[in-house]
């Protein structure tokens, strides 16, 4: 097959820069990113992804070694740079917590006290490890970091969801940007949780002005789950391709049954983001539980991580039933197009359909 069209030759020339045989990523996806689906994506010529946000830094490098162990493809590991401390409201908790309570079993008063694995640790971890790729996402590394990570070679991809934040991505030293359109599944990655909901933006226009506001390559994310995402990606500027829904109905994502065959019959309309399982806006679909949380009768979700320590036994509880209603079921806008086929298939299918249809409109 020609690779004649100028998308595809910048697209393989990413690909070939990172040492890929496609420009096809994985999205990291914290609790979703099994070493088996990245083993998978990396084998097939991708890049494979860690979320690593709620695992503490032995099980980041276990990770990176059953990786490596078996595959000889590129990974990135993503982190989350922390909000600020969460300003805290028993009382408002107290009405989360007894609200939540008629949804799953009773939540202890000291739930919302969980916070994350420690950062600078987790950081370390990172720095040990030497991924070819490190990412942040909810702001940007601090600079004596960069430093480190660009003095042993490791590339940073820095997720914005902005012109503003790609802008200030660029500025931090990041290699790359990952510009999240508000399709995606999951988190929003705004650096601001104040304004995370107010500046939605698609990833039709996103791209395009990331792509204009910066000089360094640019990753699409959001929606992209078919080869014709792919395809529209490279054609408005982006460098390659990063899909986290639409790998999550293969076998190797190992999700909980009900959330995978859901994806499978989710339209678009049928996801929405709210704050209701961590305190900060994440996409998922449109649950019982989902709808009833934003309802004007329901009590404001407590901020990040406090409500995600509040649901933590709800969807415990949700995930041994294998009961949707209550499951934090994250999922982007596109996700009836991801398909329950191998990881290997599905990179294959986007990439190669992908070239078709821009070799078909090569000019
Ligand atoms: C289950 C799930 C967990 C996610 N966790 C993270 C995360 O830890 N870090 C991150 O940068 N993005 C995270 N994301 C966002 C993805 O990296 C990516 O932006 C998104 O999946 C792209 O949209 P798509 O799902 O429509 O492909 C997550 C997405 C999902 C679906």
């Amino acid at each position: 097959m020609t690779t004649s069209h100028p998308a595809l030759v910048r697209a393989e020339a990413f690909a070939s820069s990172h040492h890929l045989q496609v420009p096809i990523l994985l999205a990291p996806m914290a609790g979703a990113s099994p070493a088996s689906l990245s083993i998978a994506v990396a084998n097939a010529g991708g890049l494979g992804s860690c979320g690593a946000l709620l695992m503490q830094p032995s099980a980041i490098k276990a990770w990176a070694a059953e990786v490596r162990a078996g595959s000889n493809g590129g990974f990135q590991l993503n982190l989350w740079i922390p909000d600020p401390p969460p300003r805290r409201d028993p009382a408002a908790e107290d009405a989360v917590r007894a609200f939540l309570g008629g949804w799953g079993p009773e939540v202890a008063r000291e739930a919302g006290d969980a916070t994350p694995p420690d950062f600078t640790a987790q950081c370390e971890a990172l720095l040990e490890i030497a991924p070819p790729i490190v990412s942040s996402i909810m702001g940007l590394y601090p600079p004596a970091f960069v430093d480190r990570m660009k003095a042993k070679g490791i590339k940073w991809f820095a997720n914005v969801s902005s012109v503003t934040e790609a802008k200030a991505a660029e500025d931090a030293g990041a290699d790359v940007v990952v510009a999240q359109g508000m399709e995606a599944g999951g988190h929003r990655g705004a650096f601001d949780a104040e304004t995370a909901e107010a500046n939605m933006v698609g990833l039709f226009s996103l791209l395009p002005a990331v792509v204009d506001a910066v000089s360094i390559p640019v990753v699409a994310t959001g929606g992209i789950a078919d080869a014709r995402g792919v395809a529209a990606a490279l054609l408005l500027g982006a460098s390659a391709a990063q899909v986290g829904t639409g790998f999550l109905r293969c076998p190797e994502a190992k999700l909980p049954a009900a959330w995978a065959d859901a994806i499978g019959r989710t339209l678009p309309e049928q996801t929405m983001v709210s704050r209701t399982f961590s305190g900060r806006p994440g996409r998922s679909i449109a649950t019982p539980y989902t709808r009833a949380a934003v309802s004007p009768q329901a009590p404001k979700p407590a901020p990040y991580p406090v409500q995600r320590g509040l649901t933590q036994a709800m969807r415990d509880a949700a995930i041994k039933a294998n009961d949707l209603d209550r499951m934090q079921a994250w999922a982007g806008q596109s996700s009836a197009l991801a398909l329950a086929h191998p990881a290997s298939e599905v990179v294959s299918t986007l990439w190669e359909g992908a070239q078709a249809l821009l070799n078909a409109a090569a000019p």
